[in-house]
């Protein structure tokens, strides 16, 4: 029987390598940092899947050029570096990596808030530069986070997995999200619904977990921005361009909000030069889902997926 040929676009973990051959002739895996365009569209002729990850731009080109082209299973949650559109339009199934990654990203979100809010980074690089004197009432002064006002925008998974970790903190929960849980479902996670400028103005800490698209580009912009407390926190744990970075920059350097907290960015891995020199940003290099347990269950999931596509079954996690 001919086996599928498939690429894979970037070093996976060998556990789901290994199993990938077992039902395929494999190409890449191994690149250690992401392909140029050129280098895929090579790559993508005669291949029957491709397993991509979030860095890899897979637009109208590339699908026109993967003539045989059944499937491509993203390594991620997010999709939105693929074009979906035109690969329903050619039949082509699009997969993603839901829920595994879910509890993993909800806990780091926790992590950025707690640093932001407590001024971990800094205080860790003050003490560790041999600056610490001695105990003093004003040291190192942060923002409360227990029994504050937590707004979250994007309440599937991830905004739900992040509420529940707030109830710990006895926190009053906001959310904003296209779609409004019903009322059972918001009275177990003790969340009330709000307009997104609303949410804006009241929450203390807002934290972003919608997915990107042509209407969440720049949801989060100078003008809402300008909606917030002075004493706001902002997380990005979702995608970059969700939030205009440069007006993002502005605003914390004048103070016009307290704090921010981003694990991802407009034009990663570019980041907004004048972020890198602002004390009241912690910046984190795209790590939200990153533990060993989950991203190996993130590359079984892609394996999983293409598979099954290229069997000619319906892909569990099939996007459109
Ligand atoms: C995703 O899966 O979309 C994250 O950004 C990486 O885990």
């Amino acid at each position: 029987m001919v086996r599928p040929k498939v690429f894979v676009t970037q070093r996976i973990f060998p556990e789901a390598l290994e199993w990938l051959k077992q039902e395929a002739e494999v190409e890449g895996g191994q690149a250690e940092a992401p392909l140029s365009k050129e280098e895929i569209l090579k790559a993508v002729e005669d291949k029957d899947g491709l397993l991509t990850l979030l860095v890899n731009q897979i637009d109208r080109e590339i699908i026109e050029r993967a003539k045989r082209l059944k499937i491509i299973a993203n390594c991620a949650v997010g999709y939105d570096n693929i074009d979906v559109d035109f690969c329903r339009q050619r039949g082509i199934f699009v997969t993603n990596t839901p829920g595994v990654l879910t509890e993993a990203t909800a806990d780091l979100t926790w992590a950025l808030i707690l640093a932001v809010a407590r001024k971990i980074p800094q205080a860790d690089l003050f003490t560790r530069a041999g600056r610490f004197r001695g105990w003093a009432l004003d040291l190192f002064l942060g923002q409360e986070v227990y029994g504050q006002t937590l707004g979250i925008i994007g309440f599937g998974r991830i905004g739900q997995a992040v509420a529940r970790r707030a109830l710990g903190f006895s926190m009053k929960i906001f959310y904003y999200d296209l779609k409004r849980l019903s009322a059972e479902e918001e009275r177990n996670l003790q969340a009330t619904y709000l307009p997104l400028d609303e949410l804006l103005k009241r929450s203390d800490i807002i934290t972003i977990h919608t997915s990107l698209n042509p209407s969440t580009y720049h949801l989060i912009n100078q003008e809402r921005i300008s909606l917030m407390k002075k004493t706001a926190i902002l997380i990005n744990v979702a995608r970059g361009p969700i939030v205009d970075e440069a007006a993002l920059a502005s605003a914390l350097k004048d103070g016009k909000i307290w704090g921010a907290g981003l694990d991802v960015y407009e034009r990663e891995p570019e980041i907004e030069n004048k972020l890198l020199s602002l004390e009241n940003v912690v910046l984190l290099p795209h790590i939200g889902s990153a533990t060993r347990t989950t991203r190996l269950q993130m590359a079984m999931t892609a394996v999983r997926n293409l598979l099954q596509g290229l069997s000619g079954q319906r892909p569990d996690n099939l996007v459109w």
